[in-house]
């Protein structure tokens, strides 16, 4: 079975390769943005052509969520062109789409776990074009899954628990709002997922949710990266509103998994045993 991951080299795709040889029967075709680039639709045409993969893992995304405050048309071209010449790319060569999506496309308002079927609203430009890179998808064709992921960190590439490493070295003390809640996602346990998906060889496409097990603030988070690492630091709780970002960032964006449980059997890890096998 041929498994085609653009945005092969970002931290979801790495997160995949890492555990790939738990799948054998799943070949990995992990594609840089130079190979499979998703803004453009003859680039894909040629490594569908090449590879004819059975399935698509799109890891590919305009991530840097701040920034897409500035740079709308960019975040656009990624998040919801590319996300529909993937689909339609997928929808001709017969290939089922798995596209990650993201918390954000919520606006935290509730309190209780997001279910798939609540009500969307995003409240920056990263969210709103990752929503309506969801719906452009689902213009294109029926046989995608959509799974909306939050927190998402790894060994691998750029994410929260890495800066607070780094930062931790470089400084005594450290703020971090602990007025956000939600839950980390390490990278290789959806990555673990989403092959268990695809080798499930079921067809019950749609909108999934998958983050790790429980709740947690940003500070939460950051306390038990220090914990587990043995880092010694002063670490101060504060409010969202002392640490303005260009980007709003829902308050309470914790999702409910219950579909993916009980429709794939997919076991998951609570956050903290996830972060200690990081
Ligand atoms: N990180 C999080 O906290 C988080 C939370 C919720 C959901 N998600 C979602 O999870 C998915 C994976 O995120 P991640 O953390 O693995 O992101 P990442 O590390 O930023 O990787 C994104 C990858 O996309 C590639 N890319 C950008 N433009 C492309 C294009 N036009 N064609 C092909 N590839 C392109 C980048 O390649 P280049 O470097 O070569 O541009 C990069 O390798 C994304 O859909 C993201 O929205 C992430």
């Amino acid at each position: 079975m041929v498994v085609l991951v653009t945005g092969g080299k970002g931290q979801l795709g790495q997160a995949l390769q890492s555990i790939a040889g738990n799948y054998p029967q799943i070949e990995l075709y992990l594609a840089s943005s130079a190979e499979a680039d998703i803004a453009n639709p003859e680039s894909l045409e040629a490594i569908f052509n090449k590879i004819q993969p059975q399935f698509c893992i799109n890891a590919a995304a305009y991530t840097t969520v701040d920034k897409a405050e500035s740079e709308p048309e960019k975040a656009y071209e990624i998040n919801v062109t590319g996300a529909k010449n993937l689909a339609q790319a997928c929808h001709k060569f017969g290939t089922t789409l798995l596209h990650i999506s993201t918390d954000f496309v919520f606006d935290g308002q509730q309190q209780t776990p997001y279910t798939e079927t609540d009500a969307t609203n995003p409240q920056g430009v990263y969210g709103l074009t990752k929503w309506q890179g969801e719906q452009a998808i689902a213009a294109v064709f029926d046989q995608y899954y959509i799974v909306r992921t939050s927190w998402l960190y790894s060994a691998f590439g750029h994410n929260f628990m890495k800066t607070m490493l780094r930062v931790a070295a470089e400084r005594p003390s450290l703020n971090v709002v602990n007025d956000q809640i939600g839950t980390p996602t390490e990278a290789t346990t959806l990555a673990d997922a989403l092959l268990q998906m695809i080798r499930s060889g079921k067809q019950e496409y749609g909108i999934y949710h998958y983050s790790n097990e429980g709740v947690a603030s940003w500070y939460d988070f950051a306390a038990e990266i220090f914990a587990v690492n043995g880092v010694k630091i002063e670490l101060n709780a504060i409010p969202t509103a002392a640490y303005p970002t260009p980007a709003k960032r829902p308050k309470y964006s914790v999702l409910d998994k219950t579909k993916i449980k009980s429709v794939f059997g997919i076991q998951i890890p609570d956050w903290q045993t996830a972060l200690k096998q990081a």
